[in-house]
């Protein structure tokens, strides 16, 4: 696609026009210009924030959907405690998460699947533990969070009624946090919702589920695709285990050859604009391929090979411009402290015999291995 017809167009019936943008500068140019915005309120009438259900409006609320000047205010809020000089002080505390993780890991008989026993436990409980999520309820989030990622491919059914539970158990924590405020995340945003201007009620609601979607569902993507691509590459793994100065550019390598988030999320042309020989329409969906740019030629030199050692290695597997991750620095730390002590606890490591090969689930906007054993 990214050769043949790089800004792909897809019609749809009622006139509007999806784009894929698949080329490097493409990508960066539609994550870049303010003429492609989030709010698509703007095009489709009849949906008063009255009318809005609430499940709706939790999603429409999140930074991640909305323009500035709300955009800017609502990441301003957060942005303090996900610098990267703040996460480093998380260091020894998912180091020890990670051991705990590998000690249960040594413990079992059988092949060990990477995912369910360590790439989805670490991030998660990490979350958890900013946010001030109790611990015996994380199966929970598991499982809502994992409804919200399935229905962008309307695979989950049961979206209504777990997105509901969702809230209702969040509208529960944030009372029980009210009386007995605590030095977590959630406690500072019920803060700064009580004392208003800062942020509203929806969207504080928003900025929980955001968090907890985006700490569930990525650097699990981040850790196992990295370690599979290791494996597909067993050199680049020898090299790495010999020499463990690799792991940042590794870790990068890992962003940028598998990305764990394949597509931005949508952005919307807001007046009819030219895109380099092509006419967007107001109103159409523009959606920027990362795993495509990541793999441009034209931008990385020999794009195909998977390189650990990689030095110039400008990806954008974290996106670009005003909606860049706000977890980059925490998602990075994660995955360098994660395959470092793997590969220490377990230096023979090596893909299960006799096993089907791993596969990617078939999820739109994420790209992350189902069972890797
Ligand atoms: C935004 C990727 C981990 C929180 C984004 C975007 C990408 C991304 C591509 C931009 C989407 C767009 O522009 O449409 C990743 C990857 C991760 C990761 C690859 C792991 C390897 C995390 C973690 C957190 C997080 C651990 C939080 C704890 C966010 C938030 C935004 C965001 C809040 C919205 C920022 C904004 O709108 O200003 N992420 N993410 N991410 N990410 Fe991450």
């Amino acid at each position: 696609l990214r050769q043949q017809d790089p800004i792909f167009a897809m019609s749809h019936e009622n006139g509007q026009t999806s784009w894929i943008v698949t080329k490097y500068d493409h990508v960066k140019e539609v994550l870049k210009k303010s003429s492609f915005i989030k709010d698509q309120s703007k095009f489709f009438s009849g949906s008063s924030d009255e009318e809005q259900s609430k499940i709706l409006s939790v999603f429409r609320n999140m930074m991640l959907d909305v323009d500035p000047p709300d955009h800017t205010r609502l990441r301003k809020l957060v942005q303090p405690y996900f610098n990267p000089k703040t996460i480093k002080n998380l260091e020894p505390r998912i180091a020890e998460i990670a051991d705990e993780l590998l000690l249960k890991m040594k413990e079992k008989k059988g092949p060990i699947d990477l995912i369910n026993d360590y790439a989805f436990p670490l991030p998660i409980i990490v979350i958890s533990e900013l946010l001030g999520v109790p611990s015996e309820d994380r199966d929970k989030f598991r499982k809502w969070s994992n409804t919200i990622v399935a229905a962008v491919d309307n695979l989950a059914n049961t979206f209504e009624e777990d997105v509901t539970a969702f809230i209702e158990y969040l509208t529960y924590l944030f009372e029980e946090r009210k009386d007995n405020p605590g030095d977590d995340l959630i406690s500072k945003l019920i803060q700064a919702e009580e004392e208003g201007e800062q942020l509203n009620k929806d969207e504080l609601y928003s900025m929980i589920v955001l968090l907890i979607i985006a700490g569930h569902e990525t650097t699990v993507n981040l850790i196992a695709n990295t370690m599979f691509a290791l494996f597909e590459h067993p050199d680049q793994l020898e090299k790495l285990k010999e020499d463990f100065s690799f792991i940042e550019t590794a870790v990068e390598e890992g962003l940028r050859y598998y990305s764990p988030v394949d597509f931005s999320t949508a952005r919307w042309a807001e007046e009819d604009l030219e895109f380099h020989g092509k006419t967007f329409r107001r109103g159409d969906l523009v959606l920027a391929s990362l795993s495509s740019a990541n793999r441009d030629e034209e931008k990385f030199n020999k794009a195909g090979d998977f390189d650990i050692t990689r030095e110039n290695n400008p990806h954008v597997a974290f996106g670009f411009g005003i909606h860049f991750c706000l977890g980059a620095p925490l998602a990075r730390l994660e995955g360098k402290i994660a395959i470092e002590k793997l590969l220490i606890a377990f230096p023979d490591i090596h893909l299960a015999e006799n096993t089907s090969p791993p596969q990617f689930r078939q999820v739109f906007l994420l790209r992350g291995l189902g069972v890797l054993e």
